[in-house]
């Protein structure tokens, strides 16, 4: 079973992919009970006759018992220019998640896609105590989608001819595409533009001009939220960047950041060390201290 925490545009979009493809039943959980039904109500008509699931919805966490992965898209609030709004109120409520996930199933592999996403990744690991390659921050992926559509609109490229892109570090501002490894149809991509800087600005600010003509993002965290989780319960070993406790790997620690990660069916197995060039790296060690700024700023 797949619990999906929270039932907004977001944990609903991840339940219609997760239905619709038949991948395994899937429980909507929401602070409204009404919420939740009805959701799970509408995506019920969306079950292909061949699938062997179901959906229901709850307000009830102890139903969550037995799953084997828990998407948590839960949100407090919206948050109007920065993800870090109301970042002291999400920590109580990631916290609140984490003890309730703790005391009902505390072996199941979680998916964290709600904001601020590498601070929630973070208390939600040391709240819970589940193992930290079990904590999974879903984001960078996304800001990699990103980054890819931005490399192929300003080349005329289809993305398809795009290798390795990745974008690591926080899901917000200080994000870092990584360049220096990308190739498009077999030819480094630096040998393509004049600098990073404008698509680096087009990939932080993604989400702010979406903003300008629609409230929130909705697709693009739902699908790569669902090709995670489709990797993880059809054991699909995926190679993708994802948020995650450090503990010495890119020299950080007591921080969660957007890192390559190795997902099989248990989680996380490996982290992965990719070459940064020095600009590189030194964007990434700014991004993970604006995350640690951010995480002793709500410590108590
Ligand atoms: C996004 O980047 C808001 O974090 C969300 O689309």
């Amino acid at each position: 079973m797949i619990s999906i925490v929270g039932t907004g545009r977001v944990g609903s979009s991840i339940a219609f992919l997760c239905v619709s493809n038949a991948l395994d039943d899937v429980l909507l959980v929401n602070r409204s009970k009404e919420k939740a039904i009805g959701e799970a109500l509408d995506i019920a008509s969306a079950i292909p006759s061949h699938s062997k699931f179901s959906i229901r919805g709850t307000d009830d966490y102890s139903e969550i018992s037995g799953s084997k992965i828990v998407v948590i898209t839960a949100s407090v609030g919206i948050y109007m220019k920065d993800r870090t709004e109301n970042m002291a109120l999400q920590v109580n409520m990631i916290k609140e998640i984490a003890a309730k996930i703790k005391q009902y199933c505390p072996s199941a592999i979680i998916l964290l896609v709600s904001n601020p996403l590498d601070v929630l990744t973070y208390f939600f690991q040391k709240e819970s105590s589940l193992p930290r390659f079990k904590v999974i921050g879903i984001a960078s992926n996304l800001d990699t989608s990103r980054f890819r559509y931005y490399i192929s609109e300003t080349l005329s490229v289809p993305q398809s001819s795009i290798s390795n892109a990745l974008v690591l570090g926080e899901h917000g501002d200080s994000m870092v595409p990584i360049f220096s490894g990308v190739s498009v149809g077999g030819n480094p991509l630096f040998s393509m533009i004049d600098s990073r800087d404008s698509i680096t600005d087009d990939v932080r600010n993604y989400w702010k001009k979406l903003r300008n003509f629609k409230s929130r993002s909705q697709f693009g965290i739902a699908k790569n939220t669902f090709d995670v989780i489709d990797a993880i319960l059809n054991k699909n070993e995926i190679l993708l960047p994802a948020s995650v406790v450090l503990e010495g790997e890119y020299g950080e620690s007591d921080v969660a950041m957007g890192v390559p990660v190795k997902i099989d069916h248990n989680g996380i197995s490996e982290i992965q060390h990719v070459k940064l060039d020095d600009t590189e790296s030194s964007s990434l060690k700014k991004s993970s201290e604006k995350i640690r700024n951010y995480i002793q700023s709500v410590q108590t």
